[in-house]
């Protein structure tokens, strides 16, 4: 051999054999031509040992391959270099993942003469592979059963995730639904920039915050956000959200707010009502004293005495006080109901035909919306009647007199009771005197239009009735004043048992 020829073979055969991964040259029909030093070592055989032998001989020790896809078929048809992970088992029982790389070596002609086949030892690769796998869905699990909301968006704002509790937070319960929609359609107008803005200045996170989202029917939804961006390499690849629905905290802080302010308004009522109840009664004497000694004085005068129409305003004027106090006594619940059992609609119609100054209703039409319903009450017809006429001036003077005047009246069986509302057109209760309107001598009529008595004795009268009263609500196109008393139950009304 020439030693130009002798050369070249032997730095072929010295890197063939310093190849850090063991391999083989075979022919095109599997016959193993040689092999490096590593295959011989990691294999524990000699060349003697395998050259000439078939692969699987050497691989897997039967007489047939157990692959049913070899890669040798593709490597001579497509004379392209290709790679199988095959996984074995050592005879310890130690799992081992190999990476297979099969490339042709052409002939001059460009056939494949011969195949390199390496193996590489990915056991360890394929392992943390796995663990990373297994962490992954895991995450994912966690991500997807969690009841706390969690939506990912890339550095677009397109929606990469959301997991079923947000989708219900969101009402997204379409995934095809999601794909079209960006962050920023999950906010009121540009409550996302600012969240980013946010975001930025915060290093990419952002503590809970109290916030606002848009479900996909347009419904505005308190929440609780956290947010983070996610970096790669300095990068920002995506921005995740995390929910809490604020709205049953909400709702329990509300009621909880109405509850003080009820409990609030029961107390002062209370004390107010000792208040009017002691100086009704103070005053209610000499009023009495002073009517009768005028009364007296007016019955000896002759008739055409001069001093006849000042007795008469003495006694005019002290008739009016005497009628405070009346109220007042109603408003302390001083005064003794005597109560029959009568149809609410029936007391409703009394009361209007009750109403003294007719030409207040000039240009008030009045609806009655009466249910058909047997509504029966057990109360003081002439102390619910005042309530009424009460609730219906206020009403009518709210409307300026011009304006609908609406008298419904209803039941819930259910629930066992009656309902009347008056509900006007007028001008409605500032929020700010909404805790006012019960109080005794609490107007915001004229000095001698009203004496602001009116709301607080109707409270008294209705709760010595066993009733409740309140405004059901109230704005600039008008109020509706609620009354609500027990159904009174027939003996055909109560349902055999
Ligand atoms: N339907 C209503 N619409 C708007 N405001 C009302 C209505 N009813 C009551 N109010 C407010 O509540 C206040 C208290 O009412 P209340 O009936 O106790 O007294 P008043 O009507 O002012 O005087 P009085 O009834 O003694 O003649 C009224 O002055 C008014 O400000
Ligand atoms: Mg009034």
């Amino acid at each position: 051999m020439n030693e130009r020829l002798f050369e070249e073979l032997d730095w072929r055969l010295r890197v063939f054999d310093s190849l850090s991964f063991p391999t083989l040259i075979l022919k095109p029909d599997k016959i193993i031509l040689t092999a490096n030093q590593i295959f011989l070592q990691r294999h524990g055989v000699t060349l003697e040992h395998i050259v000439g032998k078939h692969c699987h001989e050497v691989f897997y020790g039967g007489d047939s391959c157990p692959n049913k896809v070899c890669p040798f078929t593709k490597v001579l048809s497509e004379k392209t270099g290709t790679s199988v992970m095959r996984r074995h088992t050592t005879r310890t029982g130690k799992r081992l993942y190999e990476d297979r790389v099969f490339s042709p070596i052409l002939d001059d002609d460009g056939n494949v003469a011969y195949i390199m086949e390496s193996v590489r030892d990915v056991t360890r690769q394929k392992n943390l592979e796995l663990a990373l796998k297994e962490t992954e869905a895991f995450v994912e699990k966690v991500i997807l059963g969690s009841p706390i909301a969690i939506v990912a968006a890339d550095r677009y704002g397109h929606i990469l995730l959301m997991n079923p509790a947000a989708e219900e937070l969101f009402g997204y319960a379409n995934p095809f639904a999601v794909r079209h929609i960006t962050a920023d359609q999950l906010y009121p107008p540009g409550i996302a920039s600012s969240i980013m803005r946010q975001l930025k200045d915060n290093k990419g996170k952002l503590p809970a915050i109290e916030s606002t989202i848009i479900n996909s029917i347009g419904e505005r939804i308190p929440v609780e956000l956290t947010a983070s961006i996610i970096y790669e390499d300095d990068e920002e690849v995506a921005t995740v959200g995390i929910y809490t629905d604020l709205r049953e905290k909400r709702a329990v802080e509300k009621k909880l707010k109405e509850t003080r302010a009820q409990l609030a308004q029961s107390e002062k009522m209370a004390s107010l009502g000792q208040l009017a109840a002691g100086v009704a009664h103070e005053i209610n004497n000499p009023l009495t004293g002073i009517l009768f000694y005028a009364t007296l004085k007016l019955e000896n005068l002759s008739t055409e005495d001069p001093e006849r129409a000042d007795v008469q305003a003495v006694i005019d004027d002290v008739k009016r006080c005497k009628e405070i106090v009346q109220n007042l006594l109603a408003y302390s619940r001083q005064s003794s109901p005597m109560k029959d059992i009568i149809q609410l609609n029936a007391i409703v119609s009394q009361s209007l035909t009750l109403i003294r100054d007719p030409k207040m209703f000039r240009n008030v039409r009045v609806e009655r919306e009466f249910s058909e319903d047997m509504m029966l009450v057990h109360v003081d017809k002439n102390q619910i009647s005042q309530v009424i006429i009460n609730l219906v001036m206020n009403a009518v003077s709210a409307m300026d007199g011009t304006g609908v005047l609406t008298l419904r009246t209803y039941r819930d069986k259910a629930a066992n009771r009656a309902y009347l509302e008056v509900i006007d057109t007028g001008c409605g209760i500032p929020p700010e005197n909404m805790s006012k309107i019960f109080d005794p001598f609490y107007t915001t009529k004229k000095p001698g239009e009203g004496t602001g008595l009116g709301l607080s004795t109707a409270y008294g009268l209705v709760k010595e009735n066993k009733g409740e009263i309140r405004v059901k609500q109230t704005s600039a196109q008008g109020t509706t004043f609620l009354l609500e008393f027990e159904l009174y139950q027939t003996i055909q009304d109560i349902e055999p048992t």
